[in-house]
Formats: C-alpha cells, sequence, structure tokens
C-alpha cells in the first residue's frame, strides 16, 4: 500500500510512502483516484492535506514511463480531481520536490514546506516540458516571467525564493507531517475555504513581448541547437490568453512534440544509459563489492591530488604517498589552493573545508598504506615505474585492497603482472581535473575478479562519478575514439583549414570545446610526447599528428605558453587567431606535399566525427566496451559531446548507420584506405538494415 487515508476531526490526511523518492507512478497514481474518491463520498472532511513519507515529497514523474504510451492525461486528470475538491487542499512538502510533484502541488489550493526543501521545474533538462499543468498553474501563481525563470533556467530554488516568487504560502516547522496539519488546522480556524489556481488570472504585465524576447535570447543562449526551452516559452505564453482547459490542451499538443524530438530522446537515452553502466552481463548475481572506508593514492600530481579530493569529498580517509618531501607538498598545496578556491566561491565552508583537509594525510612511506581498502596508483607514466610501485603495493597491501592505476596508456595486465595477486588489480582512469570530471573509466583485465570489478563499479558511487566498464586495449574507451577525431583535425589545419574554423564548426553543433583549443589547454607537449612514446603503432602517413609536431617544435605548447593553435594573453584563456601559428602549419603542410584546399563546416564534422563513430564500433566489436550505451556516457561525461545529442552512437542511429557507412567510403575515395575503413560492425548492421539501439538491445 503506498497510500494511506486517515480521517481525524474533519481532517483528511493523504499520505503517500512510495521509496526511494516518492515519483508518481501508475501505482502511486491509482491509490491517489482511490483516496480522493473516499474523500468525496464522505461529508464530514472539511480539509484535505497531502504529504509524503521518507525523503521528500514527490520527486517527480517516473522517467522510466517516458518509454511507454503517454501518461500526460492521467496527470491532468488526477490534478484536476485535487484541484476540483470544495474544501481546502493543502500539500505540506519536504526534500526535492521536482517536476511532476511541484505540478501536483499547484493543483493543490495551498502550499507549505519545512526548511530545506527545494522546488523546480528541470523538463527542459530532459528535452520536454513541464507537460502536466505546470506551465498554465504556475504563472496564474507567479507570472509569466517568473515561470519561465523557474523553466528556463531549470535550476531548483529554495524555501525562501519560493515564498518570495509566492508559489508557497508558507514555512511551517518540521516534521512536515506535525506543520502540515498545524497549517491546516489554522486555515480551518480562519474560515478559509477552497483555492483554485486555475480561477486565477495571469497577470499581463509579467507577459509582455518585451520580457519574451528577453526569455527567447536567454533560452537561445543557455540551450543553442536545441527547441525544448523555446517550446515551454510559447506553452507558457498560452496561459496568459486561454483558460486553463483551453492552455491545457496547448500544453499537451506541445509537450507531445517536445517529446517526439531528437532532442529529447537523445536526452533521455543519457539519462538512461548512465543508470545502465553498472550493470554487467555475465557477473554473478551474489558478487558483493568490498567495503571501502579507507583510501590511499600513489603519486601526489595533478592526478593524484585531484583523486584524493574525490575521497576526502565523500568523507572518506586518504593517505596520499609522493616519492619525495618536495613533490609530497606541491600535492598537498594544490589540494589546499582547491579547496580555498571552494570556499571563495562559496561551493563549500570554510568548516567544510577543514574537515575535508583532516582527512587527507601525506607520506613518503608504503607502510602508512596498509591498511587501505583500496590504493589508486597514479604516478608518471611510466610502464618500469609503475611495475615497481605495485610490487611495493603487493608487499605492504592488506589481503583483499582494491590495488588500481590511473593509468591512460599501459598494459594494466603488465602493471598487474608485478603483484602476485592480478585478481584485485584494475584500472580506474580518472579524467582531468581529477576532482571536476564525472567519467570513471574501469578498466578490467582479464585477471580482475568479479569481486573486483564490482568495488570498482560501486566505489563510483561515493565519488560522484559514472563509471563504465571498458577492457584493456590502447586508449581504452574514449582515448582510443579520439585518435581518428584529433588526426582530421590536425590534418584539416595542414589542409589550410584555420583552427577557429575547424573548432568553431565542432563548436557550433554542440562539442563543448573545439579539439584544437582542447589541445591548448592539455599542453601540446602532452600529446607529442604521447605520440612519441607510441611511434611503434604510427600508420604509414608522413602527416600523421603533423600539426602537433610543428607547433611544438616551434615552443608552442599551448596555453602555458602563450601560443599554440591560437594565441593566449597572460593570465587569459581567451583564444585569438594567430598569424604565426598558421605560417608554422603552413610551412609544415608545404614540407609535406599537402594540397591546400578550402573546406566547408560540413566536411569538418563529418571528417571529425564520422571517425569517432567508425571506432565506437571497433571498440563494441572487439568487446572493449559493453554496449553502445555505454560508449555514449564516456563521450557525453568526459568528452564534451553534447548530450542533447546522445552521444556519438546514438547520434549514428539518428543519421543512420548508411548514412555513416557512405560517409566513411566518400572519404575513402578522397584519401585511400588507411584512415577509411569501415568498421567490420558498421558493414554488417548496414547489411543487415540494423541499428546501433538494436545491437544493444540483442546484447543485454
Ligand atoms: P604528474 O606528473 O602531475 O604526477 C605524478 C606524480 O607521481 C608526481 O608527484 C611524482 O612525484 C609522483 N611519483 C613519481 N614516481 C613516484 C614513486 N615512485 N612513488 C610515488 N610517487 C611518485 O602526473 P599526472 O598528470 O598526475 O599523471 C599521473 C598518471 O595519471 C599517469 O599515469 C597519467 O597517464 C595518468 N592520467 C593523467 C591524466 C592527465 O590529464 N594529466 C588523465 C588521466 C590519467
Amino acid at each position: 500500500m503506498i497510500v494511506t487515508l486517515e480521517v481525524s476531526d474533519g481532517l483528511a490526511l493523504i499520505s503517500v510512502n512510495n521509496p526511494p523518492v516518492n515519483t508518481i507512478n501508475a501505482a502511486t497514481r491509482r491509490e491517489l483516484f482511490q483516496a480522493l474518491a473516499d474523500i468525496r463520498a464522505r461529508s464530514d472532511i472539511r480539509a484535505v492535506l497531502l504529504v509524503c513519507e521518507g525523503k521528500t515529497f514527490f520527486s517527480g514523474a517516473d522517467i522510466g514511463e517516458f518509454a511507454g504510451p503517454p501518461m500526460e492525461q492521467e496527470f491532468r486528470d488526477l490534478f484536476a480531481q485535487f484541484e476540483a475538491l470544495t474544501v481546502p487542499v493543502v500539500a505540506a512538502m519536504h526534500g526535492t520536490v521536482l517536476g511532476g510533484g511541484l505540478e501536483l502541488s499547484l493543483a493543490c489550493h495551498y502550499r507549505v514546506a519545512v526548511a530545506g526543501t527545494r522546488f523546480g521545474l528541470p523538463e527542459v533538462t530532459l528535452g520536454i516540458i513541464p507537460g502536466a499543468g505546470g506551465t498554465q498553474r504556475m504563472p496564474r501563481l507567479i507570472g509569466v516571467d517568473n515561470a519561465l525563470e523557474l523553466i528556463v533556467s531549470a535550476r531548483p530554488v529554495d524555501v525562501a525564493r519560493a515564498l518570495a516568487l509566492g508559489f508557497l504560502d508558507a514555512a511551517i516547522d518540521p516534521p512536515v507531517r506535525a506543520g502540515g496539519i498545524a497549517f491546516t488546522r489554522s486555515l480551518l480556524d480562519a474560515g478559509r475555504g477552497a483555492r483554485r489556481t486555475s480561477e486565477r488570472a495571469v497577470d499581463p504585465a509579467s507577459a509582455t513581448p518585451a520580457i519574451r524576447e528577453r526569455l527567447t535570447a536567454q533560452a537561445r543562449s543557455q540551450y543553442p541547437n536545441r527547441q525544448a526551452a523555446l517550446t515551454a516559452i510559447d506553452a507558457v505564453f498560452a496561459a496568459a490568453r486561454l483558460p486553463l482547459a483551453e492552455g491545457l490542451a496547448f500544453e499537451n499538443e506541445l509537450g507531445n512534440r517536445a517529446k517526439a524530438t531528437v532532442e529529447s530522446k537523445a536526452l533521455i537515452h543519457v539519462f538512461f544509459a548512465e543508470r545502465e553502466t553498472r550493470k554487467v552481463p555475465g557477473l554473478p548475481a551474489d558478487v558483493r563489492a568490498r567495503p571501502i572506508a579507507r583510501a590511499a593514492v600513489v603519486g601526489a600530481g595533478t592526478m593524484g591530488a585531484g583523486i584524493a579530493i574525490c575521497f576526502a569529498n565523500a568523507g572518506l580517509p586518504v593517505t596520499l604517498l609522493d616519492a619525495n618531501r618536495e613533490a609530497l607538498d606541491r600535492g598537498l598545496s594544490s589540494i589546499a589552493a582547491i579547496y580555498q578556491s571552494m570556499v571563495s566561491r562559496g561551493r563549500i565552508s570554510a568548516d567544510e573545508r577543514q574537515q575535508r583537509l583532516a582527512l587527507i594525510q601525506g607520506v613518503l612511506d608504503y607502510a602508512s598504506l596498509a591498511d587501505a581498502d583500496v590504493i589508486i596508483e597514479a604516478v608518471f607514466e611510466s610502464l618500469d615505474l609503475k611495475r615497481k610501485v605495485f610490487a611495493q603495493l603487493d608487499r605492504i597491501a592488506k589481503a583483499g585492497a582494491l590495488l588500481a592505476t590511473n593509468t591512460s596508456t599501459l598494459d594494466i595486465a603488465a602493471i598487474a603482472a608485478a603483484t602476485g595477486r592480478p585478481q584485485d588489480v584494475i584500472g580506474l582512469h580518472f579524467f582531468s581535473p581529477a576532482n571536476v570530471m564525472p567519467l570513471l573509466e574501469v578498466v578490467r583485465t582479464d585477471d580482475s575478479s568479479p569481486e573486483t570489478i564490482r568495488s570498482a563499479l560501486d566505489l563510483a558511487r561515493p565519488l560522484k562519478k559514472t563509471p563504465v566498464l571498458a577492457r584493456v586495449c590502447y586508449g581504452f574507451i574514449g582515448n582510443r575514439m579520439m585518435e581518428g577525431y584529433a588526426r582530421e583535425a590536425e590534418r584539416l589545419v595542414l589542409e589550410g583549414a584555420s583552427p577557429r574554423q575547424v573548432d568553431g564548426a565542432l563548436e557550433a553543433w554542440g562539442m563543448s570545446m573545439g579539439i584544437l583549443a582542447v589541445f591548448d589547454m592539455a599542453g601540446i607537449d602532452v600529446s607529442v610526447n604521447v605520440h612519441k612514446a607510441h611511434a611503434d603503432r604510427y600508420p604509414p602517413d608522413a602527416s600523421y599528428y603533423q600539426a602537433d609536431f610543428a607547433l611544438h617544435a616551434a615552443g608552442r605548447l599551448g596555453q602555458k605558453t602563450g601560443g599554440g593553435y591560437y594565441r593566449y594573453l597572460p593570465g587569459d584563456r581567451t583564444r585569438h587567431d594567430d598569424p604565426e601559428a598558421i605560417a608554422i602549419l603552413r610551412a609544415s603542410a608545404e614540407r609535406l606535399g599537402i594540397v591546400q584546399q578550402v573546406h566547408g563546416d560540413q566536411e569538418i564534422l563529418e571528417r571529425c566525427l564520422l571517425p569517432i563513430i567508425n571506432e565506437g564500433l571497433r571498440v563494441l566489436e572487439d568487446g572493449v566496451a559493453l554496449r553502445a550505451s555505454d560508449i555514449d556516457v564516456v563521450w557525453t561525461s568526459g568528452y564534451g559531446f553534447p548530450r542533447y545529442r546522445g552521444g556519438p552512437m546514438f547520434y549514428a542511429d539518428t543519421i543512420g548507420l548508411k548514412a555513416v557507412y557512405d560517409g566513411i567510403h566518400h572519404y575513402r575515395e578522397q584519401f585511400g584506405p588507411m584512415h577509411w575503413q569501415p568498421a567490420g560492425l558498421l558493414e554488417r548492421l548496414v547489411r543487415e538494415g540494423r541499428t546501433l539501439a538494436d545491437w544493444d538491445q540483442a546484447r543485454d
């Protein structure tokens, strides 16, 4: 039983308990309809109070239902029945009240909440609009402009802001049930009756053409290439001219249109894909993660410091080891600086900084790592060095400790072989900055035990990371797929496209940062060193990565030297076009005999994106990634690929695998087969007329 109805002294208390977060799923709706019918059948009820048990009032609709038939009409009927009651109806709220949860409260007659409650309408982040009356009721309470601020920004507001905006009537004392009862009784004492949102008129001053223009501009700049926020603006403005029933019908029409867009399908795909990554077919169901109470990190450099912060943020004590005092101190002071900047930006309080810093202990001796449940190695990228570190860890780590490496390019099996317990070794590939980037590639070797894999995937949760399981190969999932993308971007500038033209096309399409600007940020020396270390893997192509090499040879290492593909002023990350960089690239092209060409944006996009997709198919056929949707998570959470395009594999399905195949053939004719060879799986799927979504489904 989810919904209980208790009547006491004329007050009907509807209490809902649908853990974990009280989504308004089908069973909840059914029982709420029943409670309302029971209430209507009685004559002794003078007021209704709606509360939820557990940690929150309704957190929203059940997103799992989005894949099925539309349910909006049922929501609308349910909410209309709440609103139509002839006695006052109060929603008493706590927790995080989002989407459909907030829309339901708007159909109640009065809204109150305990301190700490947050309210939001985040639908546009899923490419849809509030579709259960939110676009029609919210403007009746707080005006079109304020309603759209909530919907377009998609950011939750607190109790003080909700009171100021006017959709919340009062803050009540906790616990929420007692506070709600007291408020409802006070309404009755004051002789207050029903008060329906639908009967209120929208303030016309909140819906002027100037306001519409401002909000439209905001929506376009916040959500380039996207439609949902603009659709929400249309829906909310309709509330200013239409009575509720007609407004709801219009909202329904627009809501259905939004749900049919690629944008919403892509965003919902990523939403579910992120929840799917922890599922590992073939892992015995009874395998349990080992408890992790203490962590250690070896190497206090850029990555080690960031990883230590992740543990401290999770409230877990972490020991940080480096080879010498100086390097350790450098690591500890960079940690202190990161926390300081979090305090100055208001992210955490000074007290929280102290608590977190106190969890991080710097050491120089391996013996101090003996009680750690997980040890993550982040020393220089050298196989010899890492093998030495792991041999050392093998001597001191307690039995069952998870031994992880943060390597980006090395063979983890070879690192594991330096220990007598390869079953406990796994890759935990964090992305830079490790304390910020959500992606965590979990890289298993053939020897990693099911328990080790489960433990690593589960560890991601307290660290607030999205784990994606990969197998060992050069570059794992993400960096392996970067290879062709980077290769083509560099080749394009050698053929005469300007860095801004290449990055501009990618960014206008939706990449959060163009690849050449990424190189400048990460340091061109970093990629050059990786290429040099793996020169044996080069294809016989004289132009391969030569743009990086030319800039590197000229001492242009990116932002840190004031110039790479672009020019930068000291202390400023703004990119400026730089004729000097272009001259260097031109000279390199001349040496290599590369003919200069004119490129359209479409060609730039195809040449950069098709190799990503093609390599993604190889990653799948090699079994390096479990599913296409896992690859989409890697790219949307670690590589700035637009979520609203669903990730590279979803995008491939959107444009059609046949188009991908034809595109690859087109460039193969132009450039030859060395780099333009369709993946076997691509050929197969095209031949069979199947999509990547089909392929995923057949495997799960
Ligand atoms: P870094 O050069 O900033 O830090 C390496 C640290 O390891 C230094 O503090 C050094 O003193 C310490 N160290 C060296 N030998 C040691 C030893 N024997 N015992 C203990 N500490 C030792 O390097 P960074 O960038 O933090 O990279 C570390 C690892 O993370 C590398 O394997 C790298 O490939 C990987 N990685 C780096 C990423 C990046 O963007 N920087 C991204 C993902 C992985």
